[in-house]
């Protein structure tokens, strides 16, 4: 099990260009292996990342167990972080779970949806016009990053002094688990920020966005500040970067698959179904991971209690079990399963919003531009094996 860990760890393979090779190599073997590196259960078949997401046995709770088990050294600086963390309804399971769920819910409804749509046109229009008047951009800094920071901006109530704070936001999970603490003071700031509207959130005084989403809900003092900010700053962090880099991610498979472009621009009605193979082929989050609360058995292999398990959504989306030719991108493909917004009970709570991002940014922008040419010898990603973003994405552009 142990043999050639180098080329058969998932976790020795940072800032690869390409995950999937390995994947594909991997699932060969079977669909679950023990991963030595990481001391990790790795699942990466479609079909068992799906039971595994709706199985009680296993627990997205990992931040407080994660921070127990530093040094006291290590734990002190990171304290602000695990304390902002923690109460988010990601890291939490039910009844916690669904309480701290049904205060953002019922304000990301179709209704909200269909409204931003047109606060997303227009900003991705704005942006588009200032890309062509310089004939080039950088489709990640110039295009998608404040796309998608203004779309959160908006949503959390953030007020336009505290906007700047949102800027080349990276993701705190991944902060914590490296256990940096570049970010603490953004928090602070943010907190602050948060904290001065505490007043008209509760008394249902606040305009912007968010107190309206949360208003009702807190009337009846079912929630701490606490729980309040940490799934505002959920918001923040699930929504902003994810989104960013998987339009980064599009734009990218779209330039290696001329024949798909082509396609696309002949038939824009596509664009929605597109948006969800962009998801699927070629995700910005490639895993999440659990921890076994009792053991589980699973494609002929017994998860111990205590062990961790990732579930590489990446490789399941590439799964030639589920789907036909996996490798290939294929606009017209229907493939809504993915896995990229996860499964079960923490099922991304902002797909339709990134969704209706995705498909709004791509085909604006193949509408605008007749061509488009890459203008990096070769795409350059972050170092992370979970997030795969591109640090940039230099194009020119051809208006029509
Ligand atoms: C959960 C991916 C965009 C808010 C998740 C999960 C994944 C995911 C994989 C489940 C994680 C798990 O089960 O451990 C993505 C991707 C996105 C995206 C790839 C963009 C392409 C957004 C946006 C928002 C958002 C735009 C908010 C505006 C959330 C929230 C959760 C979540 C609040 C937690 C749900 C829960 O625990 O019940 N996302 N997401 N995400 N996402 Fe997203």
């Amino acid at each position: 099990m142990t043999k050639s860990i180098e080329t058969t760890s998932l976790f020795s393979q940072y800032g690869q260009a390409d995950p999937y090779p390995l994947y594909r190599r991997l699932r060969e073997t079977g669909p679950v292996h023990w991963d030595e590196w990481m001391r990790t259960w790795i699942v990466l078949g479609h079909r068992e990342i799906t039971e595994l997401s709706k199985d009680p046995r296993l627990s997205g709770a990992r931040i407080e167990s994660f921070y127990e088990q530093l040094p006291d050294s290590a734990r002190t600086g990171l304290a602000p972080l695990k304390d902002a963390l923690a109460p988010m309804m990601l890291f939490n399971e039910p009844p916690r779970h669904t309480r701290l769920r049904q205060l953002l819910r019922p304000g990301l409804t179709p209704r909200f949806i269909k409204e931003i749509r047109s606060v997303i046109a227009a900003r991705v229009e704005e942006l588009l016009d200032e890309a062509a008047a310089r004939g080039r951009m950088d489709v990640v800094a110039d295009f998608s990053e404040p796309l998608t920071r203004d779309v959160i901006t908006q949503l959390a109530g953030v007020p336009e002094r505290g906007a700047h704070l949102l800027e080349s936001w990276q993701g705190l999970l991944h902060e914590f688990f490296t256990q940096s603490r570049r970010e603490v003071p953004r928090i602070t700031a943010l907190r602050g920020l948060f904290d001065e509207g505490a007043q008209a959130r509760r008394d249902g005084t606040g305009t912007d966005l968010f107190t309206k989403m949360v208003s009702g809900r807190l009337e009846r003092d079912e929630y701490t500040e606490d729980e309040i900010f940490a799934n505002f700053l959920l918001l923040i962090d699930a929504g902003q970067a994810t989104t960013t880099h998987l339009i980064g991610n599009a734009v990218l498979a779209l330039a290696e698959h001329p024949d798909q472009q082509t396609l696309l621009r002949e038939q824009p009605s596509l664009a929605a179904n597109a948006a969800h193979e962009f998801m699927r082929y070629d995700s910005s989050v490639q895993f999440t991971s659990r921890v076994a609360l009792e053991e589980i058995e699973i494609a002929g292999h017994r998860i111990e209690r205590d062990q961790s398990v990732a579930l590489v959504l990446g490789a399941g989306n590439r799964d030639p079990l589920r789907y036909e030719s996996p490798d290939r991108l294929d606009v017209t493909r229907k493939a809504h399963d993915h896995l990229s917004f996860g499964h079960g009970i923490h099922y991304c709570l902002g797909a339709s919003l990134a969704l209706a991002e995705i498909e709004i940014a791509v085909s604006r922008f193949l509408d605008r531009f007749s061509s488009f040419t890459l203008l990096d010898p070769a795409p350059v990603w972050l170092e992370s094996i979970n997030f795969r973003f591109l640090k940039r994405l230099p194009v020119s552009l051809e208006a029509r």
